[in-house]
């Protein structure tokens, strides 16, 4: 239990066993489809985290994992702007490595539009996604996601690696905030 997480929730949308169910699938696949190969996780911070740690358990080839930070500037705490910026960069180049992008979620997909921006210059052998959330409805840019967890509706989430104001990402499971209390 999360203290004062429950006044916020308005349902639970995936529980922790949906959640540890789909991740255990996706890494069995990421296994089968990149064996042989050099991968590296690219986990997005701060919200990947949860969904990085539980996913490379169930991936049964060898791979290394990095981080990067990325943050948005504008338009408040709930939508991205679009505009995005580098708080930490990755630690060694990625040149011809297999690169699998670990995000939480997918909202109008401006910030990993940047980010694929941002990599394909630095040539990796392949350039790929991998995100535990999809809010498909909210798309505003084209990207390729590779491989999915969930597609979800249009409703702010949190728990689970995302936060509320930076709060509840040791939640176990993926929560629908409560509009009237916030
Ligand atoms: P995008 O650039 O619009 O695709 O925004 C993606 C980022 O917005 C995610 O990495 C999250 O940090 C944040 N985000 C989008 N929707 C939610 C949500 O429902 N809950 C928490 N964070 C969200
Ligand atoms: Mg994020």
């Amino acid at each position: 239990m999360v203290l004062g997480a429950d006044k916020y929730l308005d349902r639970v949308l995936l529980t922790e066993e949906q959640l540890q169910t789909r991740i255990a699938e996706l890494g069995e696949t990421i296994s089968r489809d990149y064996a042989g190969k050099h991968l590296l996780l690219l986990c997005v911070l701060k919200g990947g985290v949860l969904f990085l740690t539980d996913l490379m358990r169930h991936i049964s080839i060898p791979h290394e994992i990095d981080f990067m930070a990325v943050s948005s500037y504008g338009r408040g705490v709930r939508e991205s702007s679009g505009v995005v910026r580098i708080v930490k960069d990755l630690d060694e180049p990625i040149e011809n490595k297999h690169i699998l992008i670990v995000e939480d979620i997918i909202d109008s997909g401006a910030t990993l539009s940047y980010l694929i921006q941002l990599l394909e210059p630095r040539n990796p052998a392949s350039l790929k996604i991998c995100t535990l959330l999809n809010k498909w409805e909210r798309r505003t840019v084209d990207i390729p996601v590779d491989y999915i967890g969930f597609d979800i509706e249009d409703e702010f989430v949190f728990g689970y690696g995302l936060d509320l104001d930076e709060r509840y990402r040791n939640l176990p499971y993926v929560g629908v905030v409560n509009q009237d209390n916030l």
